[in-house]
């Protein structure tokens, strides 16, 4: 933090070797070390400026997913670093506390970089989620997990070869960049910041033995009070904050087959990875543990959706690689909200493949999914949503503070391969 108080962060993306797999070295690329990068914090009103350089063999991009930020700094395909070049983002954050990340977003070759290893989280901190009793010794009761499916060559290398339809799938998992996870848990309850860091790849995560956990926050911040459950769905790009009690002996978090596809062609299930059963990571809990204080009953208090002060509605089909019938064309603006309105937005998959839905700059509502309120763990902020093949999502949203007549935003399918494909089009905010 310099003398008028802006935090600086510097981030270099390189390439260098990383042992994912035990006794093997594998080539990837990282920020500030080989694979994945640091957790970047900072708090709400806090003004941030990156120093960001680029030493790998060619042309990337750093966009930061469910952060509202000025367009020009928001690391989308218009905001390219060549090999060799720097970049110099700044914003002053303003939104709640949340887990939000970073990754790059070079036109075509998204999913590439990310595989590599190019992603990390974006905590942001604020007075009222600081004065809850949560678990937050970040590392201790506060752990950020980002799960990734990789696979290997016999030499040991990222196997990038054969994507599906929904892009490289892989047959192992890593977590914070190294497969067969364990984390020893010293506290009676732990908080995991959980990424879906993956380019194709859905999760439906819970723990082996079936207990309950509370989900305390969704993309963009915490939910109204915790929700209880057994089972939490991330597609690419979601997030969740969730607090489980360990108890005494080990527990494992698995993802579970995802079953949330009705619509995907019959049979069709297993060659989208949807049937894949995976160990994320074993929880190891200490023989004395630390107290943990029980949760609070109510976490934030989230505005109240209001449709009718909506300035626009939209409405974008997702088809083949498509949004209304188009593919992303860097020299083509698809609409234009206007700065500080509400508008609503119907997303519709009327395809029969996993899709889902996310938008750059804001944090938007759910409204309904076909017809229905959305259920707890999608009620509060959101930036990226899935959408099962049939379904139609009705979202509120706002773009507020950042007009830019010459930089877009982007709005696009998450699966980082239909995004890389043109699953995605941009908008100037006026
Ligand atoms: Cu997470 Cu347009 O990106
Ligand atoms: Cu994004
Ligand atoms: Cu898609």
């Amino acid at each position: 933090v310099d003398s008028s108080g802006v935090r600086h962060f510097t981030l270099t993306a390189a390439a260098g070797t990383t042992e994912m797999l035990p006794g093997t070295s594998t080539p990837t690329w990282g920020f500030n070390g080989p694979v994945l990068g640091p957790t970047i914090r900072a708090r709400r009103g806090e003004t941030v400026a990156f120093d960001i350089t680029n030493d790998l063999p060619e042309a990337t991009t750093v966009h930061w997913h469910g952060v509202h930020v000025p367009a020009r700094f928001d690391g989308g395909p218009h905001q390219t670093i060549e090999p060799g070049a720097r970049w110099e983002p700044t914003w002053t954050v303003n939104q709640p506390a949340a887990t939000l990340w970073y990754h790059p977003h070079p036109h075509g070759s998204t999913e590439k970089h990310a595989y590599r290893g190019l992603a990390g989280l974006f905590v942001v901190d604020d007075d009222e989620a600081d004065a809850l009793d949560l678990p937050k010794t970040y590392g201790v009761d506060d752990i950020p997990l980002i799960i990734q499916d990789r696979r290997f060559t016999a030499d040991g290398a990222l196997d990038e070869s054969d994507p599906t339809d929904v892009g490289l799938l892989g047959d192992t998992i890593v977590t914070n960049g190294i497969a067969g996870a364990h984390l020893k848990v010293g506290t009676e309850k732990v908080r995991l910041r959980i990424l879906n860091g993956s380019g194709g790849r859905m999760y439906n995560l819970g723990f082996a033995d079936n207990r309950e956990f509370a989900m305390i926050a969704s993309d963009g911040g915490l939910l109204a009070k915790p929700a209880t459950m057994t089972r939490i769905a991330l597609s690419p790009g979601e997030r969740a904050e969730i607090v489980v009690a360990t108890g005494e002996s080990p527990v494992l978090l698995r993802a579970f087959a995802f079953d949330d596809h009705a619509g995907v062609a019959a049979g069709e299930a297993a060659k989208f990875g949807l049937a894949d059963i995976f160990d994320i990571l074993e929880l190891r809990p200490a023989a004395n543990p630390g107290r943990s204080a029980a949760l609070p009953t109510t976490l934030a208090t989230l505005p109240r959706l209001d449709p009718s002060a909506a300035a626009a509605q939209r409405r974008f089909e997702l088809r083949w690689f498509m949004i209304n019938g188009e593919r992303m064309d860097m020299n083509r603006i698809d609409f234009t909200p206007t700065v500080d309105s509400t508008e609503i937005w119907t997303v519709r998959n009327v395809d029969n493949w996993p899709h889902n839905f996310h938008v750059h700059d804001t944090q938007f509502r759910i409204l309904d999914i076909d017809g229905a309120a959305p259920p707890p763990e999608l009620s509060g902020w959101k930036d990226t949503v899935y959408a099962r093949p049939g379904a139609t999502i009705r979202l509120t949203l706002r773009f507020s503070e950042y007009a830019d007549p010459t930089y877009p935003y982007m709005y696009h399918c998450h699966l980082m391969l239909h995004e890389d494909q043109g699953m995605m089009g941009q908008f100037l905010v006026l």
